[in-house]
């Protein structure tokens, strides 16, 4: 089968197609015939090679060269002890390796929404995840909070909007001048154009500060949080090519010592729970992917690019054929 493969870390230039071994199915694993999948900042992270990483990933060259992660397709074949799933469903999920032909997945997959094609649910599964997860289990998320999502317009924030607007909250978006409309579309109540205002000299306090863009420091933050909000720090600049976003974690955390907020950094986790939760409120039309680009799989390294800029708008997804 045809994989994305990256055999030494660099710029997007590393990443190769290659024939590689199709995977058998396990007794516990569900095969899927890949229709789409989308990229994301952590690939982004895998193929450069943060030095933090290394000791784990390979220190000269990744250990293991497969990449990609969300997938949507068709479950070819599952074996003995799935009984979730059968030949023919059409699902999505995630799985290391997912830039391929096929993956066997063994936890994360679950029949994907009906009211999406298959390119639109690739572009779900970590974006969304990481917003699902972030307000409701680390911002704790209530009905009729002030919340601000900063970096509204990517993948994680297009997703974060419309999700914390399902949760009834009072959603400001943070972003520049072009997706200001696209922000308002999907439900927003306020959109901070970041070319022209400072949220952070609004003089508005909010209840949530949900950090995507992680760009500004806490003295600044500090100014925008009501004193028992919840801070969730989601992502940073790409920057540091040591610990990556970890540095503006760790600074956050250490100016924000002692202080009356609640300041949490987490680590998204696939669930099958999670994403039939995704599932339900996509078909429910309360939330709807946001697909810049789908790029075929021979163009996985300008998709990469555009990523890289930090840009994006939405979503980029890979299509397989
Ligand atoms: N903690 C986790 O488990 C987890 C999971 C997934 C992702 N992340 C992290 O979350 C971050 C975002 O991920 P993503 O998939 O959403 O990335 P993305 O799609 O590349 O996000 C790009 C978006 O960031 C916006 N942006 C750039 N500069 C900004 C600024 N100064 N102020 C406000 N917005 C700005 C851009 O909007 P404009 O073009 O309008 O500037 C663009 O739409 C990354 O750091 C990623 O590593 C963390």
């Amino acid at each position: 089968m045809k994989a994305v493969v990256c055999r030494s870390y660099g710029s997007p230039d590393v990443l190769k197609i290659e024939e590689v071994e199709k995977p058998t199915v396990t007794e516990d694993g569900v095969l899927v015939r890949v229709h789409a999948s989308s990229v994301n900042p952590a690939e982004w992270y895998s193929m450069v090679g943060l030095l933090i990483a290394r000791g784990v990933n390979g220190l000269f060259k990744p250990k293991d060269p497969r990449i990609g992660a969300d997938f949507a397709g068709i479950v070819e074949a599952v074996g003995s002890k799935v009984t979730h799933l059968n030949p023919g469903d059409e699902v999505y999920g995630g799985r290391n390796g997912a830039f391929a032909e096929y993956v066997n997945v063994v936890n994360a997959v679950v029949c994907k929404p009906a009211n999406v094609s298959f390119e639109e649910a690739a572009a779900v599964p970590t974006a969304a995840i990481t917003a699902l997860q972030g307000l409701r289990d680390h911002g704790k998320i209530q009905a009729g909070q002030k919340v601000l999502i900063n970096g509204a317009a990517g993948g994680v924030g297009t997703f974060a909007v419309q999700i914390a607007k399902s949760f009834g909250a009072e959603v400001t978006g943070v972003t520049s001048t072009k997706n200001v409309e696209m922000i308002r579309s999907l439900g927003a109540d306020h959109v901070i154009d970041y070319t022209k205002d400072d949220f952070t000299q609004s003089g508005q306090r909010y209840d949530l500060l949900f950090d995507i863009a992680g760009n500004r420091t806490w003295k600044e933050y500090k100014r925008v949080l009501a004193s028992t909000a919840n801070f969730v720090i989601v992502g940073a600049k790409k920057g540091n090519p040591i610990i990556g976003p970890l540095s503006h974690v760790v600074k956050i955390k250490l100016a924000a010592i002692g202080a009356s907020q609640k300041i949490s950094f987490f680590i998204a986790q696939f669930t099958r729970e999670d994403l039939s939760i995704l599932r339900d409120i996509i078909e429910a039309g309360k939330v709807k992917p946001v697909v810049e680009k789908v790029y075929p799989l021979a163009q996985v390294a300008e998709a990469m690019r555009h990523l890289g800029t930090g840009h994006a708008r939405g979503k980029l997804v890979l299509k397989m054929k």
